[in-house]
């Protein structure tokens, strides 16, 4: 580690994001109040990364490390500080003692993601005492994070001695969680029948649809700029269709599963589906997204909530969970949405502010404990 970490260091980084970096943001994320932020530098390979910590009122702060070829610092800052957030929910939500947390490193994963620069990124993580434990994201695989635990004990989702990819665990929680949605909006047939558009078939997308041809889907429309993928699926299933988008498509459910942020006020205009589920994360530009698909009828998962199959994994990895409690929660995520996608319609509220209720009291009953804890001192 060639220079030191600094902490929560807005001040010390200008920028123009709004209103601030970090303490003094006028967006959506001026409540998110994150614990801690760390910048990382190693001069010795050229890492910049920064590790957000938000929330470890339930447990260590648990997320994966996206390396991506930021257009600013500032694009980095907000979007480790909105998938930390995000990851707090997530772990809440599907009932897992773990906070939230997220890293980036700053970079093209292609060019930047030398050996030595993981484990100097590895050094940085382990300075944190197990305060934020790391896992994979976009840009970042198992394979690499075998080479961070050549630093760190914090990672998991690693290859050797973890559970390796969690690209399936994630594909089988939106499986559940879409099967719970479109139980509630089209009868007990659920999915069979319909046709659902995965939007993205990387390690997650490619899963879920073959989740879904197993399920009995008639008709799975498939959109992703990696032809090979695409090919390679629509040679393999026989129901699957290649097409160029499928956010506007004519289908049952569209089921985001690479980019975030592609619900906004403009594509929901555009969207024919009655149900959204998908893995991806952050799939709303702005918190109003949910009200307008809320005012449309359309039934939307809530990102954290469907694609919690990935920190159940991992989290398992870390608690040593068996195999079979690892799936039972996973299942889980189905029950969950059906109760978040009830208590909206039974209230008249978004699944959106129903499932924040979830997360909510779930962090309050634990605050509650930890502060009698504290009074009994
Ligand atoms: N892997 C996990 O366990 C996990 C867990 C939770 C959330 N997620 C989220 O799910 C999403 C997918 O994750 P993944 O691990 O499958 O990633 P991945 O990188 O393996 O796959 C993403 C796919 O999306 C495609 N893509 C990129 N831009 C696209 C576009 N505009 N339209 C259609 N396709 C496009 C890519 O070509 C790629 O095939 C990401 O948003 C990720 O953050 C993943």
């Amino acid at each position: 580690m060639s220079t030191a970490v600094v902490t929560t260091a807005a001040e010390t980084v200008s920028g123009s994001s709004p209103g601030g970096l970090v303490f003094d943001r006028t967006d959506e994320l001026a409540a998110a109040a994150h614990e801690q932020v760390v910048f990382c530098h190693d001069r010795a390979t050229g890492l910049r990364a920064i590790i957000a910590i938000h929330d470890t009122t339930l447990g260590p702060a648990l997320g994966g490390t996206r390396i991506k070829a930021y257009a600013s610092e500032a694009e980095a800052v907000t979007d480790v500080l909105r998938l930390s957030q995000g990851m707090t929910a997530k772990s809440a939500a599907a009932g897992m003692d773990l906070g939230g947390g997220k890293a980036v490193i700053i970079g093209d994963p292609a060019t930047v993601k030398t050996p030595a620069l993981l484990r100097a990124y590895g050094r940085f993580v382990d300075s944190l005492g197990g305060r934020y434990v790391t896992a994979a994201d976009i840009g970042s695989t198992a394979d690499d994070l075998d080479i961070v635990a050549e630093a760190t004990r914090w990672v998991v989702g690693k290859n050797k001695g973890g559970s390796g990819d969690s690209g399936y665990s994630t594909a089988y929680g939106v499986f559940c969680a879409m099967r719970a949605a479109a139980e509630r909006r089209f009868g007990p047939e659920g999915l069979a029948g319909r046709t659902v558009g995965v939007e993205g078939v990387g390690k997650v997308g490619a899963r879920l649809v073959s989740l879904l041809a197993a399920a009995g889907v008639e008709r799975i429309l498939v959109a992703d700029p990696d032809a090979t993928a695409t090919a390679a699926l629509a040679a393999n299933l026989a129901h699957v269709e290649v097409v160029g988008s499928v956010i506007d498509a004519e289908v049952d459910v569209y089921a985001p599963c690479a980019l975030g942020a592609t619900l906004t006020p403009q594509s929901v205009e555009l969207l024919r589906a009655p149900v959204v589920c998908g893995a991806a994360n952050n799939q709303l530009l702005t918190h109003d997204v949910a009200d307008l698909m809320h005012a449309r009828g359309v039934l939307w998962v809530p990102d954290y909530v469907a694609n919690a199959g990935g920190v159940v994994q991992v989290g398992g990895e870390l608690y040593g969970h068996s195999h079979e409690e690892v799936e039972a929660k996973i299942a889980a995520i189905g029950h969950t949405t059906e109760e978040i996608l009830r208590t909206a319609e039974d209230l008249g509220i978004t699944t959106s502010a129903a499932a924040d209720a979830v997360v909510e009291a779930r962090l309050a009953a634990r605050r509650a404990e930890i502060g009698a804890q504290e009074s009994a001192r």
